[in-house]
């Protein structure tokens, strides 16, 4: 089947039931996508279809109809995405495991909601789970990342 993932098409040769996840990690070699519960209990999978926030570790890669974007494909080292300059500035990671997540979810958030409260914040990220505890500066840099936006 094919698949675009990141601005590339891709020809894989699964069984359509594989996770998007273990495609993503296992036939691509992009790894910066994690897996953390396999139950979307914990949002490390995160990435985005069409633009849209989902669990790769629930998603049949025969269910996938559209551009996955992971965060490999958010930005790039020249020119980061106002969400990864966010999280660099507000230095958010700690252990870093869950942040891959955090950022796609985050970046999703503010596709939809760009000036977003605390709450819608706190709502939107509710199912990305931080062990380390970052959410503190999760949200600190998704106030920084969202009047980025706002100014460009
Ligand atoms: S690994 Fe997918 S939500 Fe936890
Ligand atoms: S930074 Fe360690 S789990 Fe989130």
């Amino acid at each position: 089947m094919k698949l675009v993932v990141n601005g590339t098409a891709h020809e894989i040769d699964v069984e359509t039931d594989m996770p998007l996840l273990w495609v993503l990690r296992d036939e691509l070699g992009l790894t910066g996508t994690k897996y953390g519960c396999g139950v979307a209990a914990c949002g490390a999978c995160t990435v985005h279809i069409d633009g849209v926030a989902v669990r790769s570790c629930q998603t049949p890669v025969g269910d996938v109809d559209g551009p996955v974007t992971t965060i490999e494909g958010l930005g790039n080292p020249a020119a980061l995405h106002a969400v990864q300059a966010a999280w660099d500035e507000h230095q958010v990671a700690q252990c870093g495991y869950c942040q891959s997540g955090q950022i796609m979810q985050a970046a999703d958030l503010l596709a939809n909601t760009p000036n977003p409260t605390d709450s819608d914040i706190d709502d939107a990220m509710s199912g990305n789970l931080c062990r380390c505890g970052t959410y503190p500066r999760i949200r600190a840099a998704v106030k920084t990342a969202a009047a980025k936006l706002q100014e460009a």
